[in-house]
Order: C-alpha cells, then structure tokens, then sequence
C-alpha cells in the first residue's frame, strides 16, 4: 500500500494501528486493544461502527438493486429519496443535489458548477477561486489546490493561477493589539482587495469552511461568513460552503452555515458523516438561484458534461437515508447540542496546562494548540514532536487522538455521552502532563 498521506519512505502498516473491528465508538487493534476512537475515524464515522440498522439498509439495497448510474435521465428511488430529503433538511433556498463519492469531488463538483453558472450567464471570465489560508478541501489537483495548508503543497504541482488566498481567519493567530471586532474589519478589508485587485469580473467563486477542520479547527470571528456572504453578493461571486466536516450532525445541525453562522451559501458541500463512513457518498447541493440558471432554456446549451460512475449509487443513498432516520429518532442533532457545550467547556480547562495555548472548536469538533510560550503563543519548535507523544500517551490509555502538526483534533461519534466525553478530557490531560514532562516544558 502506499497510505494517504504518509511518509512513503516509511512504508507498511503498523500493527498497533492495524484495526481489525469495531463497535460503537470503540476500534478493537490486531494486538487486541479496545480503544475509543475520538476522531470518528476522519471526523465520518458519526454513529459509531457496526450498527446493525445501517448495515442491514446497504444488505437490503445491495440484494434489491446493486448498482445504477444517474447519468442522462436515470435513477434510483433511494436516490431520488434522498435528494428530496436533503433538500428538507437543507436551508430553504437549497433543493438541488449532485451526488459524488467524497469530499474532494464535492468541492471540484462545487466549482466545475461555479464555471458552468457564470458561463451560462454571459461570464465566461470567471474562473478564479478564493479560498482561505489553512482550510482543507480535499485531495484531487482542484480541491488540493483549493487546500490552503501549504505544507501539503511541496513535492506537488498545484493548479496555478486558479486558487487564491485570502488570510486565515484565526483570532489566535491575530496581532496581539487588536480586538476581535478590528481583527474581523482587517480580514474583511483584506478579501475586497485581493477581490478587487483580482477582478471580479474574474473570479468564479469563494470556499469557505464554517470552522476550518483540518487546518487547526479555526473558528473565524462573528460576523466573518455574513461579511464574506456580502462580499460576494455585491461582487457577483458564488458563496461555497465546504460542510463536510461541519455537516451532519458535528455541531448539533444538519448544516451549519445559516443556522450557526448566519449566511446563506449558494452551494454547499457534504460527505463524511452522509453516511457515517460506512460507504462513500458525497452531496453538492446549489440553490435555486443557481439551479435557475443551469436549467436555463437556450439555444446550444452547453451539456452539463460532469459525472462519475458512482454518482448516486443507491447504496450510498439508502445508507444515508437510514443514517438521517435513525438521527431523527434517536434526536441526535439535540444530544450534540446537550454534550458538545460540555465536552467544550471541560476542553476549554486544559489551557491551564504546560504547553496548551487554546483550547477550541464547536460542539464535537474540537482541537488543543501546543506552544511554547502562552503569553507570546510562540510554537513550540517541536510541536509534531509534541502532538506525536501526546497521540502516543492517548493510546497506551485507550484513546485515539489525531496529532497534526501543532495541534490534536477531537472529533468524537455523535453517541459519545457526557461520561465518555468527560473520559476523553480526562485521557487527553493525563498525555499532556506526561508529554511535558518528557519534553521538561514547565
Ligand atoms: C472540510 C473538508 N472538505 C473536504 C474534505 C475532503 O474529503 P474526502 O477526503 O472525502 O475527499 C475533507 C477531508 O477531510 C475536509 O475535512
């Protein structure tokens, strides 16, 4: 195997990360450990593993109908179920989905829709993206293009001259002499001009994370998404919501961009938690202002020449489907809205230890941030190295953690409990001790 995003010279698999089963919120190793697993695999496995009624809906869809393509006019009915049944749970300007296989497609989705909207009005200049410094879109050349963590660039080519940046909306990371309000008027003042000194008259669109995930579960200041939504607005340009991380059910909503950050996107992403993890299924949902245009009668409409195989497989749909069921009546959206503010406020403790400079994030998406100095927020110099023991002392106590760079994330399943998420702070306080006494940081 070459692993996503490993060291290749490494190679192989170690057997203390070879997992052989699961249930629940725990994974079972080859050497027979149970651990619980706080990243929900990669912030998907909402759920939890091996439940039984999502396992029996994919059984019951493979035995009826394995496969169908949607290309042209085709279908399936858990296909076309569940496009109806996003288009409820989605804010009410957003009724259209295209189905792809995972994150990254979405997103690529997201933009190719960008370039077929602005052409069909009249605008075929438009083509550039925005997107924010340390947000993470995916893997594909367009969606690694669109990923602004710049470390994943070297020893790749990326798309240039498509994708640029606009600075990270992360109030830690902010000068130290402005308040959160001058942070939020700089970062806004910053967009208009790269959008002015690019032209708007060139540029397709903006992606936007809600909290950006992968970058350091950045949550940008109140206001930032409603300004970045005007922006747009004034300068013709299409709003993205990249909610694949944010969506279904991690913050306590189905999406999150109109009802937690108050802006209405014109396309939004999802994927991960669709289906738990259980089987790749992704949705781009535009609105209806945007689903007006591409349906648009003409002359020599250009054909929307964009699909995959696996676009609405109907394993994928039924899964998600029973996945939104079982959600709805288990009330799971109100369960993340009950344990996540707890879950946050006991995180929000372990900046009283060595080395932890924040402790941030919304309902179950959460990260710590190393540093080496919290008045300064200096990094520590040796913050992977940080982070890496810090998985590692997890793990001899039973939890999984996700070490990047500077930072440990935490995006536990929806069925975690309070019990279990006070467990979690708990594990995850004791590595921090042990790490600083390793590495003698006071
Ligand atoms: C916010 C966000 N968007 C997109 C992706 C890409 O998804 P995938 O890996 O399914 O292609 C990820 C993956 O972590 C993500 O966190």
């Amino acid at each position: 195997m070459l692993h996503p995003y490993s060291d290749p010279s490494v190679g192989g698999t170690a057997t203390k990360d070879l997992f052989v089963s699961a249930q629940g919120s725990y994974v079972v190793t080859a050497e027979g450990q149970r651990l619980f697993d706080g990243n929900a695999g990669l912030w998907c496995v909402n759920l939890g593993y091996g439940n039984e009624e999502l396992i029996e809906a994919i059984a019951e869809q493979l035995r009826a109908l394995s496969y169908a393509q949607t290309f042209g006019q085709t279908s399936s009915i858990p296909t076309i179920e569940l496009a109806a049944k996003l288009a409820q749970l989605a804010p009410s300007h957003i009724n259209r989905t295209f189905f792809g296989t995972g994150g990254s497609i979405a997103n690529d989705t997201a933009v190719r829709i960008a370039h077929y909207y602005h052409k069909r009005r009249g605008e075929s200049g438009r083509r550039l993206v925005i997107s924010l410094g340390r947000a993470y879109h995916g893997s594909t050349l367009l969606s690694a293009s669109m990923t602004r963590i710049t470390e994943y660039h070297a020893g790749f080519q990326m798309l240039d001259g498509l994708v640029y940046e606009a600075p990270s909306p992360n109030p830690y990371r902010r000068e130290s002499e402005l308040s959160i309000e001058a942070f939020l008027q700089k970062a806004l003042d910053e967009l208009e001009r790269l959008i002015d000194t690019l032209g708007p008259e060139n540029l397709a669109c903006i992606i936007v994370e809600p909290i950006l995930g992968a970058g350091g579960v950045i949550v940008p200041p109140p206001g930032y998404h409603a300004g970045v939504a005007e922006l747009c607005k004034r300068r013709g340009l299409l709003l993205i919501a990249d909610e694949v991380v944010t969506g279904f059910g991690r913050l306590g909503e189905w999406v999150t961009s109109e009802r937690l950050f108050d802006f209405s996107p014109d396309i939004i992403t999802l994927a991960k938690g669709i289906t738990s993890g259980y089987v790749p299924l992704s949705a781009t949902m535009v609105s209806d202002e945007v689903h007006e245009v591409l349906s648009m009668p003409g002359d020599d409409i250009p054909l929307f020449a964009h699909g995959f195989t696996h676009s609405g497989h109907p394993v994928g749909c039924a899964t998600a489907l029973r996945s939104i069921e079982i959600i709805e009546r288990d009330g799971l959206l109100d369960h993340v809205k009950k344990v996540g503010p707890h879950f946050m406020e006991r995180l929000s403790a372990l900046t009283e230890l060595p080395m932890v400079g924040e402790a941030r994030g919304s309902h179950f998406m959460a990260a710590i941030e190393i540093v080496a100095d919290k008045v300064t927020k200096e990094p520590l110099h040796a913050g992977l190295e940080a982070s890496r023991r810090i998985k590692q002392h997890c793990e001899e106590r039973g939890l999984i953690v996700r070490p990047l760079t500077d930072y440990i994330i935490l995006s536990p399943p929806l069925i975690m409990t309070a019990e279990e998420a006070d467990w979690v702070v708990d594990v995850l306080a004791d590595a921090i001790v042990a790490t600083a006494d390793e590495l003698n940081i006071a």
